[in-house]
């Protein structure tokens, strides 16, 4: 199966469901799911609270890519233009030289245990310490099922938080962390459930209160890594001076926090988009990643760019917080449409796909940032609204859309006027 569609862009959306289907990559129940239902009301009325509808966003599908040898399409839900059509463009670069590899952690996830009112800081950890192996016991009962599939508790850490901010009277605090290997969930109900109950067991250890029962969304032992070499020559003539640039561009970023901020906005673009399509928690991934770019004290890029020897090698490594089980992810048929439109079904494979194309996002914006500007691809996006305004019907789209970025005119007089010339020419 190729994950190349050449001219998937062009046809409209049943034409790109029809060519998928033809890849027996969406069987025909899905099909006819994605063509007519979504989250129905009753279901979204039991997934959270106040419901007076659904809100429904573009579920598009990013083509050409390929990861660790295997081609995959991608559900991307996005409401910014350009941003599959650039991921798109990208993976189609990467296939140059075999695409993308990835690799993911095991899905371990940190819960952490507030101990509050500690007077003897050394006695506290000592007394939690020495009591590892009981506490690690009474976690491991809590979720049987989760250790049939190969998960569980994975250690326990006990760590000493000092806040001590200027002006305000010092305050010590232990904090227990445990490791729980959620497996294929993202797994937050599982983690908060054991800190909840372990609870009891440290306050009676160490004789004082637990505060805070919480998984830690800095997921630092669940990273998902990507990485893609592709030819300067795969950039076209000038290929050198933008894969020079690219890696210049993200020089940029880690040196200053004011740019790897929108450096990595352009990174969950594309994370984010995954993350909708597969019914994850993104503000969960949101958090996790923006915190590890600031783990050495400088909020940095999570990305790497060099140009080496004619090849420009970029690398990402992030924390990936995510699922394919649980949650809305049962509830929501799209959702589990697009996980099968994907072909993933571990969250190991899923982070390996959301970090490639992390990585693959990144690139096209730096390319685009390196070459003619983010601008030019944005108006060409906004040309197809702009026909669609002036009431030209899908075919007559693409005809309007390059006229009007020929004379970089964008009213939808000019369309108007375009769309009566057409007409009239038969
Ligand atoms: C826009 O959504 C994302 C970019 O700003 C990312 C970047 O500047 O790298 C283009």
């Amino acid at each position: 199966m190729t994950s190349r569609i050449p001219g998937f862009y062009r046809l409209d959306p049943d034409a790109r469901l029809a060519a998928l289907s033809e890849r027996a990559v969406v069987p025909s129940e899905c099909v006819e799911r994605y063509r007519t239902q979504g989250l129905t009301l009753q279901d979204a009325d039991l997934m959270v609270e106040n419901v007076i509808s659904t809100f429904a966003l573009p579920n598009a599908v990013a083509v050409n890519f390929r990861i660790n040898g295997v081609d995959r399409f991608v559900p991307m839900v996005v409401e910014e233009p350009s941003v599959v059509a650039a991921v798109s463009n990208m993976a189609r670069l990467a296939r140059v030289s075999g695409g993308f590899t990835a690799d993911a952690d095991d899905g371990v996830m940190i819960g952490q245990i507030q101990v509050v009112g500690v007077t003897d800081v050394e006695a506290t950890v000592a007394a939690i310490e020495g009591a590892r192996d009981e506490l690690i016991a009474c976690a491991s009962g809590i979720h049987p099922r989760l250790v049939e599939r190969g998960g569980g508790m994975r250690g326990l850490e006990v760590r000493h938080v000092r806040y001590d901010e200027p002006g305000y009277p010092p305050e010590d605090m232990v904090v227990v962390h445990f490791l729980l290997d959620c497996v294929d969930a993202m797994g937050a109900n599982m983690v908060n459930t054991v800190a909840e109950r372990l609870a009891g067991p440290i306050e009676s250890l160490t004789g004082c209160r637990v505060a805070l029962r919480i998984l830690s969304n800095l997921a630092d032992r669940r990273l998902a890594r990507a990485e893609v070499s592709v030819p300067a020559s795969a950039f076209g003539a000038d290929g050198e001076q933008v894969a020079a640039d690219i890696a210049s561009a993200w020089r940029f970023a880690w040196a200053d926090p004011y740019r790897a901020a929108t450096h990595n906005k352009g990174v969950m673009n594309g994370i984010d988009a995954v993350c909708l399509a597969t019914g994850n928690d993104w503000r969960a991934v949101e958090a996790g990643v923006h915190a590890f770019a600031a783990r050495d004290g400088q909020y940095r890029p999570v990305t790497s760019w060099r140009f080496e020897g004619g090849v420009l090698k970029g690398r990402i490594e992030v924390p990936l917080q995510i699922g394919v089980v649980g949650g809305p992810i049962k509830v929501h048929p799209t959702v589990q449409d697009n996980l099968q439109l994907m072909g993933v079904t571990t969250a190991r494979e899923l982070a390996e796909v959301m970090a490639a194309v992390g990585l693959a996002q990144n690139m096209g914006a730096l390319k685009a940032l390196a070459t003619e500007g983010i601008q030019a691809g944005h108006m060409r996006m906004h040309a197809r609204t702009i026909a669609a305004t002036a009431g030209a019907v899908p075919r007559e789209v693409p005809h309007i859309t390059a006229r009007l970025c020929g004379e970089g005119e964008f009213s939808v007089e000019r369309a108007r006027e375009l769309l009566d010339e057409i007409r009239s020419a038969g």
